[in-house]
């Protein structure tokens, strides 16, 4: 008789709730500072919203708003319904909306006033009494990052960010999560002064994307791919995440930040961590942490840094079919900046896995398309029993993660062309998502919003991530910030010359998406 080994069961790492089953959070309040901004109009407000429509959130559910607007709490309500109706993923449903909306709270206030933050202790308070939150509150700085210090300390004094075995208190930060090592460093000693680690909740909306999660799936739930996802096969990794439109409003925000802050520093190199990943013990947040910490841990830019980075700003040229400016020439830009719309940087993570395989990572506004990805280039296979002009039209094989839009999988090879002769040619094998599964994916925020109320940290970077991510682009942007004005870019195309020269001086080129 062969014995059999209940693998769930045996692994003390495996808790024995039903993963499939949809997970709901308990009572809690969520309170949203900076309620009136952009963030919490078109992600934040329609998300919780989503959560209650698909039954997540529980009845002892209160949501409030925190602002210097001078709003009562039918004002904020009427802001989230405006807000809800024009950007909810699911459809507005009357009752969902009276249920979750009798939990709507307003606090008028700037965050350098006591008395604002006592009066939210006290509706906090009432909540706990009127609808049973439990004294369980989620803290969500959708604020300027010049805030934070003062909105935790805020938060502390007024005795909103005490923990207790009865009840827990979580804040959410969003990125930028500082602008270069010494300054995240300074925020995470902030933040950790008044909330320990495993209550801070660091957004990276990338993490709560499924094509994203994906990585995970693909990678440790197949047997085919494993075999060759090290540099016996890949040539090298490329990374994107390309925007079609420029900077409009946001120039003044923008200007001093650049995109390697913006994207490469987060995005970018947490899909690197998933991507160069040994398999977890487990799903366990801290196993999770763990592997993508040693892997920013191995990550090094390759050198000399010249030539292994480019940068652009882009110029004028055409979005589509409409002929757009400049950044010169956007409102709130300065004239003489070096701020970076384009970034693409060569990194390689050492390790006996990745030896030699270039990571590229790239960004940019005003590119030919929106487009996310991760590629694999493969090597050429070492011998090719054909004429050469047989396979003059073969290119590199290559695994693509369509992250966005039309997410999905795209595996290129190359394949027989029809016909007596014998040529071959490069063709894709498509996985879409939207193809091979009838439900909608949720949105990142609904995923993340939900996981901060669960407590369940796994798909939120840690201090540590954080730093290491920074001491990768440190260098970098000391380089750039050494050697005067990037180089301009005509909107529509693909990036800086540099960043063409880069690839090609390695015999590479960058893909079109
Ligand atoms: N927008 C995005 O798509 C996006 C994406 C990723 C990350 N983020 C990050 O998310 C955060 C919020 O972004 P956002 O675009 O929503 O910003 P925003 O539109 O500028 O909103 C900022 C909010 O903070 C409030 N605020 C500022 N100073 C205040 C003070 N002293 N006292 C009280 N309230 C104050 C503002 O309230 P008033 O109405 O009273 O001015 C406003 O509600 C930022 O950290 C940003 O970097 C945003």
């Amino acid at each position: 008789m062969t014995a059999t080994i209940d693998t769930a069961w045996s692994n003390p790492l495996r808790d024995s709730r039903d993963k499939r089953l949809p997970r709901i959070a308990g009572p809690c309040s969520l309170v949203i500072f900076g309620v009136t901004g952009d963030l919490a109009r078109r992600k934040l407000m329609p998300a919780v919203y989503d959560l209650a429509a698909r039954g997540l959130l529980p009845p002892s559910f209160a949501l409030v708003g925190f602002a210097r607007r001078d709003w009562d709490d039918q004002d904020f309500g009427q802001i989230v319904h405006d807000a809800v109706r024009e950007h909810s993923r699911t459809p507005f449903r009357e009752e969902v909306w009276e249920r979750l909306s009798e939990g709507f709270r307003f606090v008028q206030g700037a965050f350098d006033d006591d008395a604002a933050f006592d009066q939210l202790s006290e509706v906090l308070a009432d909540l706990d009494r009127q609808r049973g939150t439990d004294g369980n509150h989620a803290f969500y700085l959708s604020i300027p990052p010049g805030a934070f210090p003062t909105v935790c300390e805020q938060l502390q004094r007024s005795g909103l960010a005490d923990q207790t075995d009865e009840h827990w208190r979580r804040v959410v930060i969003e990125k930028p999560f500082g602008h270069d090592l010494t300054s995240a460093q300074e925020l995470n000693a902030v933040v950790n002064r008044v909330f320990p680690e495993d209550a801070v909740f660091r957004i990276d909306h990338y993490l709560g994307k499924e094509t994203v999660q994906n990585i995970l799936a693909l990678r440790f739930a197949n047997q085919l791919f494993d075999p060759l996802w090290s540099s016996h096969y890949v040539d090298h990794v490329q990374i994107t995440m390309a925007e079609d439109i420029g900077l409009g409003g946001r120039a003044g925000y923008y200007d001093g930040i650049g995109a390697a802050r913006d994207v490469i520093q987060n995005h970018l190199l947490q899909l690197l961590a998933l991507v160069a990943m040994e398999e977890p013990v487990s799903f366990e947040p801290r196993e999770l942490q763990n592997e993508k910490i040693k892997v920013l841990s191995a990550t090094r830019n390759v050198l000399p840094l010249e030539l292994n980075t480019a940068r652009g700003q882009y110029g004028p040229g055409w979005q589509g079919s409409t002929e757009v400016p400049g950044l010169v020439d956007e409102e709130g830009f300065a004239q003489d900046s070096i701020t970076e719309t384009y970034a693409a940087i060569a990194v390689e993570v050492d390790s006996r896995r990745w030896a030699g395989v270039p990571f590229y990572l790239r960004t940019g506004k005003r590119l030919g398309r929106r487009v996310t990805e991760i590629a694999l280039v493969f090597k050429r296979a070492p011998h090719l029993p054909f004429d050469k002009t047989m396979t003059e039209e073969l290119g590199e094989n290559a695994l693509v993660i369509r992250v966005q839009p039309d997410e999905g999988i795209t595996l290129r090879f190359g394949s027989k062309v029809p016909g007596s002769s014998m040529q071959v040619r490069d063709v894709n094998m498509d996985f879409s998502y939207g193809q091979a599964f009838t439900e909608s994916s949720p949105e990142a925020y609904e995923r993340l919003i939900l996981d901060v109320l669960l407590g369940e940290p796994s798909l939120f970077p840690v201090n540590d991530e954080v730093e290491l991510s920074w001491k990768i682009l440190d260098p970098v942007l000391r380089a750039w910030a050494d050697s005067g004005r990037p180089d301009t870019y005509e909107s529509g195309t693909w990036g800086p010359r540099s960043a063409d020269e880069m690839m090609n001086r390695v015999g590479r080129t960058w893909r079109r998406p």
